[in-house]
């Protein structure tokens, strides 16, 4: 049985991750979406609520669950009893990052892969920093995240000093 974590941030979650997610769903028996609760890295939403976007938008997928993790990823892989890691690529300039990412897992761990997916061209320019500055200046973020998603982080801006040109979407 072929069982992969695929971690990340997901602050929030975007439709390129969700692709991912659906893609490697696919071809892995089991996948487990990872998402790091780091009380120390500042987030716009909580672990829980990250957690909980993820799961209604992949709920239609049986062998997809969402759980928090929080220290190294190679022990939540452990502790799941999953070897392979899944990473997606945008662009090369991911590349540096996620391969010293990899290598370090795999220093930690020898017995822990990690593969890369590459993302697919509509999502290349899609990442949840840019479409948090998107959305905290009011501009639309359709198509980028899910409904939700979008409706979730105008809430959290509505009230915020930053939202200069207030939502129009
Ligand atoms: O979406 P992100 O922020 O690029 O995801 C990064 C993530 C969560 C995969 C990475 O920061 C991580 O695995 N953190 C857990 C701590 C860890 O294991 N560090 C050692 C590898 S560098």
């Amino acid at each position: 049985m072929l069982k992969a974590v695929y971690p990340g941030s997901f602050d929030p979650v975007t439709n390129g991750h969700l692709d991912i997610i659906e893609r490697c769903a696919g071809f892995v028996d089991e996948l487990v979406v990872a998402v790091l609760d780091n009380p120390s890295k500042s987030s716009l939403f909580t672990a829980d609520e990250r957690v909980e976007h993820i799961k209604k938008e992949t709920a239609h997928l049986p062998n997809v669950s969402v759980r928090s993790f929080h220290g190294l990823l190679v022990d939540f892989c452990r502790l799941e009893k999953a070897r392979l890691v899944i990473r997606g690529l945008r662009a090369v300039t991911d590349f540096e990052y996620e391969f010293k990412m990899a290598l370090a897992n795999r220093k930690l761990d020898k017995d822990i892969e990690t593969i890369f997916v590459s993302s697919s061209a509509n999502y290349m320019f899609v990442s949840s920093s840019s479409i948090k500055e998107i959305a905290m200046f009011g501009g639309c973020v359709e198509d980028m995240v899910p409904e939700n998603v979008k409706n979730c982080l105008y809430e959290k801006f509505k009230n915020r000093e930053e939202n200069i040109h207030g939502f129009n979407n």
